[in-house]
């Protein structure tokens, strides 16, 4: 028998990329199961889109300041998505939240990756939060998108120990470290396993 095409992967991407990075580089073992089929952005001019381009990935860029309203923006950022059929859709580092139009059509299959332990220290300063607030603990979480910020069903969560000369800098490397395996090794089991999610509790079988 042979093996079933690679999963279709669409990557969101608003900065440096190191996640989008390691998900490319996995792919390139046809036994991980997937491929990177394109890579969306909100922004030009990121390093982001040059890993992209150096792997002969083809990109996208939809600022939401280049559409009339965040409807619009939304619509063309689902529409864009949408040509390359994608089976799973992965926020990494994406710095934008998305609207209905693209919930509507990829919200079964939208993932992102979040700097801090869910629920605690949603939004875009999970290291800094968790350094303000004194946790000795600190990780990343994966989850299923929904309608709220960093609410959604949780994949899997790493943690890493939070120290006493941390910066948010030093925090925030450590963390990705941890991140970037987690989104990679969870990437190739969702795609490869499927998945079940019922109460909010995801399956892998
Ligand atoms: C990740 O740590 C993600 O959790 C946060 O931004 C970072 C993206 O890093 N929202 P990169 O662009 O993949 O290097």
């Amino acid at each position: 028998m042979t093996d079933p095409a690679p999963a279709r992967l669409v990557v969101l991407i608003s900065g440096s990329g190191s996640n989008l990075q390691a998900l490319i580089n996995a792919t390139s073992d046809s036994a991980y199961g997937a491929r990177v089929v394109a890579v969306g952005a909100d922004r030009d001019g990121i390093a982001g889109l040059d890993h992209a381009a150096a792997a002969d990935i083809p990109t996208f860029v939809d600022s939401v300041k280049d559409y009339e309203t965040r409807e619009a923006w939304d619509r063309a950022l689902t529409a864009h998505v949408e040509q390359y059929q994608p089976d799973l859709v992965i926020s990494a580092g994406f710095l934008k939240l998305v609207g209905a139009h693209f919930l509507a059509a990829f919200g079964d299959r939208y993932i992102n990756t979040h700097n801090a332990l869910l629920p605690a220290f949603p939004g875009i300063h999970g290291p800094r939060d968790a350094l303000a607030y004194g946790v000795k603990i600190a990780g990343a979480t994966l989850f299923f998108v929904d309608a709220g910020v960093d609410t959604g069903p949780i994949i899997a969560q790493v943690s890493v120990p939070v120290l006493d000369d941390d910066t948010e800098e030093t925090l925030t490397e450590r963390i990705k470290v941890a991140e970037r395996a987690q989104l990679v090794e969870h990437v190739g089991r969702l795609v490869r396993e499927g998945w079940t999610i019922e109460n909010r509790k995801v399956r892998i079988p």
